[in-house]
Order: structure tokens, then C-alpha cells, then sequence
């Protein structure tokens, strides 16, 4: 006989006899899942005495379920979960517990930072250092705006880096950009908000998912194209844009657009929401600072470290004008809301502002972005010369320009058959109703962070012979 040592929680409902009582806790553990198909239920003998019952009562427990086809009783090998349980509640409502991320063999997608580079170990230094020196309070629940050391350490940081101009006090922190975006939205009355055309998916879904309408507005050399916003009926309440480097495009937008927009703005009383996505990465010359230091109560501005660390760690902040900040006490103390990023990560990212191992990456990083958007270009020019790379020098990705005669279908459709994964501009273009599939342009969006350095050439082969497979060659 095969013994079981497997640890049954049995819940016997109440108000059953001893036998019923055993036979109904197998069935819901069944049922539930708790106990799959195949798995060794415990000896009569075991069980009766971890359960302080009659071995009799589980036999007699265990036959009953045999004959309703719960359980086999096989005397050589035990008691075992029979292989197709009678019914199993939840089949067809779980969610899917595979990874949901594609993990191409060369990932060119665009927006991701190379992982391998994640600082290992100035974030093991900053989390033991928390541990060993924070206070017992950092084991009580959040803060609802996030932890003051953090908020103090970014407000610095944004300051010297990027020129805003914020008091820690109107600065939160939240799980990303987006989710940084959904409270924002959230504090808005539901209406029109301007786009740039084909923005990120993913910002879109958000300010929707919110109530608002997306009005897109057109995306030129000189980022987009804001004059277009007193045009506009009726004038939205907000415009979302990336100015340092537009996405996907890649301008920046330009400095009378800059005032442009803030003209705009203080006329109608609207916002500009400015998301800095990637603002530490500028490669021929220093980055334009922010928007938000133009006029901090216009403007709300959105960073992320999803480029300069890892998407993975679901940390971004905001800083607000006066009214938004209010408004926002209001909503999180009524909806009982707090800062969802774990404390510890909040006070590793402190620690790593506070000793410079947060700027000393960032440093390291530009300089290996730059080198790969060289490389990247380089290759481009020599093995596939009818393609155009648009945009500045910024940030993780390229946008590769077609030629005419050559369709983005075809040339996404060459780059899979060779394993190689990137963006398309109209594949990705969420289209809302005012913008038509026809007045996307077509390109490729490349990123050239994300491989491991030791697979980058070979991801840029992959991705210029499939180039010159769609006749982007010579
Ligand atoms: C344009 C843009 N904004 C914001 C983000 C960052 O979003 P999050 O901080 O939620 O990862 C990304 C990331 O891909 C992006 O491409």
C-alpha cells in the first residue's frame, strides 16, 4: 500500500453526522480544486486519526465516494482523486495563468529598457539598506500619495534633471505612468480631451476608460501640432502630450509650440498633461527640460521609471498643480485610496536618489542606448538604404519610414518570419472615431533596448535582412 502524506485542510460543514460531514468536505475539496484529479488521499487509517474519528467511518466515507465516482480505490497503490472529476465549478471562468508576454526571439518592441542591465545590485544595496535602517513604521499600511523620503528624493531629482518645479507636497507617487493617468482622468468631469494622433494605446484606453472622448490632433516635425487646439469645438478640457520626444514619432515639440500650448491652456482654463516617458534619454545634446517648469499650475507632468529601471517595478509619479492636488486629498481620503507601490520599492528607489546609484545608471544607460541607435542606424544606411529613420536622437526607440511601393503589413510580415519582433505605426494605431486607418502613415517602430548586449548584432541582422526581404534593400 502507498502511503499519502498529503496534508488535508478538511472543512466538515456543520450539522452533518460524522460519515456525511467527511463524505461532503472530500466532495468541495474536489469540486473546488483543492484536490486535483490524481492526487493520494491519506489512509483510512492516517486520516481517521488525524481526524480523531473511526477508521470506519472514513472506509465507509471513502466506498461512498468511490460509488459516486469521486475517488478509485486502488488496494495496491491507495486512495486517489479519480482523473476526470464529476464536476468542477470555475472550469471556463479562470483566468489564464500562462504568461501573457510574447517572448520573440529578437525583441524589438518598442518601450523597453535592456533587463539584463537592471541595477541587481544598487537596488539589493538600496532594499537592505531600508531594511537594516527604516523605521518599524514602514510595515504599516501605505500612504495615500506615496512615502514622504521618496517624494522628497523625486521632487530633487525632477528639479535638477528635468527642470520641474514641484514641492513634494504636490508630487505622488503612483504604480506608473498609467496609473498616474487613470487618477488624473479620474478628477476630471468626463469630456473631450486632445490626443496626439496614434498616441500610446495604452494612455488612450485609460482617458476612455474614464468617460473621456479622444479629439486627436496631428503630429508634425515640430511635435504636435497645438495650434490646431482653438480650433476645436467643443474646446477640450485637457491635451495630452509627449513634448520631449513625441511618441511614436519621435520630434520634439518646439519651443513656440510650447508657449503655444500654454496660451492655449490659460485662455480656456484647460490642462496640458505632459508625459516625460523617457525625457533622461537625449543623445545629441542635452534634453529640453519639462513643460511643467513653464507653469506648474497648467500643467501636470508624468514621469516613469519603466525606461530608466524596469516596467516591472509599476513605479511613476506626478506632479500636480494646486486645484488637481486638492481635489485629489478629497477623492483618496472619501474612496479610502492609498499609494498602491509596495513601501519597500517606494524607499529602495529613496535610496538609490539619495546615494547617486540612481543617476550613475541612468548615465550608464544613455550612453548604451547611444551607442546602439548608432549601431542601429549604421546598419540601416548600409544594408537597407531605401528605409528613413525619423525623429531625434532620443529616447528607446526608432521609426522607420517606408518608402512608396512598400506596405507596413509586409514588412511586419518579413520581420515575424524571421523572429523578429518591433511596433508598426498603423498596427498599433488605436484609431478613435475621428481618426481613419487611411490617415496613419505607415512605418516601423523599432526598439533597440531591450536585447541582452550579447544578442543585439544578431536581433539587427535579423531585423535588416527582413528590411531588405520587403525590398527596403539596395
Ligand atoms: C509614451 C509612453 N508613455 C508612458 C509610458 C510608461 O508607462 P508606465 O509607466 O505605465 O509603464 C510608456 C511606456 O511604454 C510610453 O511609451
Amino acid at each position: 500500500m502507498v502511503q499519502s502524506d498529503l496534508d488535508l485542510l478538511l472543512l466538515v460543514p456543520p450539522g452533518l453526522g460524522r460519515r456525511a460531514g467527511l463524505e461532503e468536505a472530500l466532495r468541495r475539496a474536489i469540486r473546488t480544486g483543492a484536490l486535483q484529479a490524481g492526487a493520494r488521499l491519506p489512509s483510512s487509517r492516517v486520516l481517521a486519526a488525524d481526524l480523531n474519528v473511526s477508521r470506519g467511518t472514513v472506509v465507509g466515507a471513502y466506498d461512498q465516494l468511490a460509488a459516486e465516482g469521486w475517488i478509485t480505490i486502488r488496494p495496491a497503490s491507495g486512495t486517489v482523486v479519480a482523473e476526470a472529476p464529476l464536476l468542477h465549478v470555475g472550469v471556463g471562468e479562470r483566468l489564464p495563468l500562462e504568461a501573457e508576454a510574447i517572448h520573440p526571439r529578437h525583441d524589438l518592441r518598442p518601450g523597453r529598457p535592456e533587463y539584463g542591465s537592471f541595477p541587481r545590485t544598487a537596488w539589493a544595496a538600496a532594499v537592505r539598506s531600508v531594511l537594516a535602517l527604516a523605521p518599524n513604521d514602514i510595515w504599516d499600511y501605505g500612504q495615500r500619495f506615496g512615502r514622504p523620503e521618496l517624494r522628497r528624493e523625486l521632487a530633487a531629482y525632477l528639479g535638477r534633471v528635468r527642470g520641474v518645479l514641484i514641492d513634494p507636497g504636490r508630487l505622488v507617487v503612483c504604480a506608473g505612468f498609467s496609473h498616474g493617468l487613470g487618477l488624473v482622468a479620474s478628477l476630471l468631469a468626463p469630456g473631450p480631451i486632445a490626443v496626439e494622433e496614434f498616441a500610446l494605446a495604452r494612455s488612450r484606453a485609460t482617458l476612455e476608460h474614464h468617460g473621456h472622448t479622444l479629439v486627436p490632433i496631428p503630429v508634425d516635425d515640430h511635435g504636435a501640432v497645438v495650434d490646431m487646439l482653438d480650433r476645436l469645438d467643443p474646446t477640450p478640457r485637457a491635451v495630452l502630450l509627449t513634448p520631449a520626444h513625441q511618441y511614436p514619432l519621435g520630434s520634439t515639440l518646439s519651443p513656440g509650440r510650447r508657449h503655444e500650448v500654454l496660451r492655449w491652456a490659460t485662455h480656456h482654463d484647460a490642462i496640458v498633461i505632459e508625459d516625460d516617458y523617457d525625457g533622461e534619454f537625449r543623445y545629441d545634446r542635452q534634453s529640453v527640460g519639462a513643460l511643467q517648469g513653464l507653469d506648474p499650475n497648467r500643467i501636470v507632468y508624468g514621469g516613469t521609471a519603466s525606461k530608466t529601471l524596469a516596467p516591472a517595478l509599476r513605479l511613476g509619479w506626478f506632479a500636480l498643480p494646486a486645484t488637481m492636488a486638492s481635489n485629489l486629498d478629497v477623492v483618496t481620503s472619501s474612496a479610502r485610496l492609498e499609494c498602491p507601490v509596495p513601501v519597500i520599492d517606494q524607499l529602495a528607489l529613496a535610496e538609490m536618489l539619495r546615494c547617486g546609484a540612481y543617476d550613475r545608471h541612468v548615465r550608464r544607460m544613455r550612453l548604451r542606448y547611444h551607442r546602439r541607435r548608432d549601431e542601429l542606424l549604421h546598419r540601416l544606411a548600409t544594408n537597407a538604404q531605401r528605409a528613413a529613420v525619423t525623429g531625434i536622437a532620443a529616447g528607446l526607440h526608432a521609426v522607420v519610414r517606408l518608402p512608396a511601393g512598400v506596405d507596413e503589413a509586409s514588412v511586419l510580415a518579413a520581420c515575424a518570419a524571421r523572429q523578429v519582433a518591433v511596433g508598426g505605426l498603423r498596427t498599433d494605431a488605436h484609431l478613435s472615431r475621428n481618426l481613419r486607418r487611411g490617415d496613419v502613415p505607415e512605418g516601423i517602430i523599432v526598439g533597440y533596448a531591450t536585447p541582452a548586449a550579447h544578442a543585439f548584432g544578431a536581433a539587427i541582422d535579423a531585423f535588416t535582412a527582413a528590411l531588405s526581404d520587403a525590398g527596403l534593400g539596395q
